[in-house]
């Protein structure tokens, strides 16, 4: 496919994920938009990206607030013409018990995980519609199908993620507009660098995680990318409302492999 003149918009793409999907679209030639909360993060994002690929704008934005995403994509056609991608990755995880949870701390992720999704998806799609194409990329997660104690409002948000995908590819299919949704699996990004800091034992940890994960491994960010990338393209323009799994099989296994390695059916279960 030919991505000259394809303009994305990806959102929290300052660091992790979104910075490995900015980069993928920089890599095959497309426009991308640095819509990024961090301002030091996101100009560096785009320094970079401008330094390799001779793309890369930053545009700060905090996609909880809806004056945000409208400027950020009225940003976006003024310096490119249009918009064809949006990718809805800025997210924020947040574990802690329910009963020691605030207002405040449900709030938080609500408002960027699914609030800010919802805006930048309203504000891009009112300029997708007029020239009858372009396509939503949501980042949701393996939360969308199974879940961790002490999850309550990334889980909700993330499951609510799902069912707007869903809900937004009926409402703009009339228009050829496809929305879809990739969601990651335990991805080496800071929350991975996190987990091992946080451990006694970084070896002892990473083992732990890789046994619950069939595929025995954490995937980089720009494996989530591909998917993106994929998704995005014309090998892929019969696909809409989907939810792909990028989570090395987490989400299809009964229990996890050092679990069933312990206790094999093989010989207990009789016809
Ligand atoms: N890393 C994983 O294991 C994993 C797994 C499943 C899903 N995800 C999802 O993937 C996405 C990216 O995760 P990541 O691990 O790269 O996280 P990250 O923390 O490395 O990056 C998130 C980026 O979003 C930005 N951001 C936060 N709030 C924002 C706001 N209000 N407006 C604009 N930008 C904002 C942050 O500044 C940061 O640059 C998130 O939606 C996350 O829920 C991650």
């Amino acid at each position: 496919m030919d991505w000259k003149g394809h303009v994305a918009v990806v959102t929290g793409a300052g660091s992790g994920i979104g910075q490995a999907i900015a980069e993928r679209f920089a890599e095959v030639g497309a426009e991308v938009v640095i819509a990024e909360v961090n301002r030091q993060q996101g100009e560096a994002a785009a320094a970079d990206l401008q330094a390799r690929y001779g793309k890369g704008l930053f545009v700060r934005t905090d996609v909880s607030k809806a004056a945000d995403c409208r400027a950020m994509v009225q940003r976006t056609v003024a310096a490119y013409g249009h918009l064809d991608t949006l990718v809805n990755n800025a997210g924020v995880n947040f574990v802690k018990p329910t009963l020691q949870m605030e207002e405040a701390d449900w709030d938080r992720v609500i408002d960027v995980d699914l609030k800010g999704t919802f805006l930048c998806s309203r504000y891009a799609l009112e300029v997708m519609v007029p020239r009858k194409q372009g396509n939503v990329i949501n980042i949701a997660s393996v939360h969308t199908l199974a879940t961790l104690p002490e999850a309550v409002p990334y889980a909700a948000a993330k499951a609510g993620v799902r069912m707007m995908t869903s809900a937004l590819a009926i409402e703009f299919a009339p228009y050829g507009i496809r929305v879809n949704a990739v969601s990651p699996g335990l991805t080496d990004t800071q929350i991975w660098q996190d987990i091992q800091n946080a451990a006694e034992n970084p070896a002892e940890a990473r083992q732990h995680w890789y046994d619950n994960i069939p595929l025995g491994r954490v995937q980089t960010a720009r494996e989530v990318a591909n998917v993106v990338l994929f998704l995005a393209s014309d090998q892929a323009t019969y696909i809409t409302g989907a939810n792909i799994m990028s989570d090395g099989g987490v989400t299809v296994q009964l229990v996890s492999r050092a679990h069933y390695a312990s206790k094999p059916l093989e010989g207990q279960v009789k016809r």
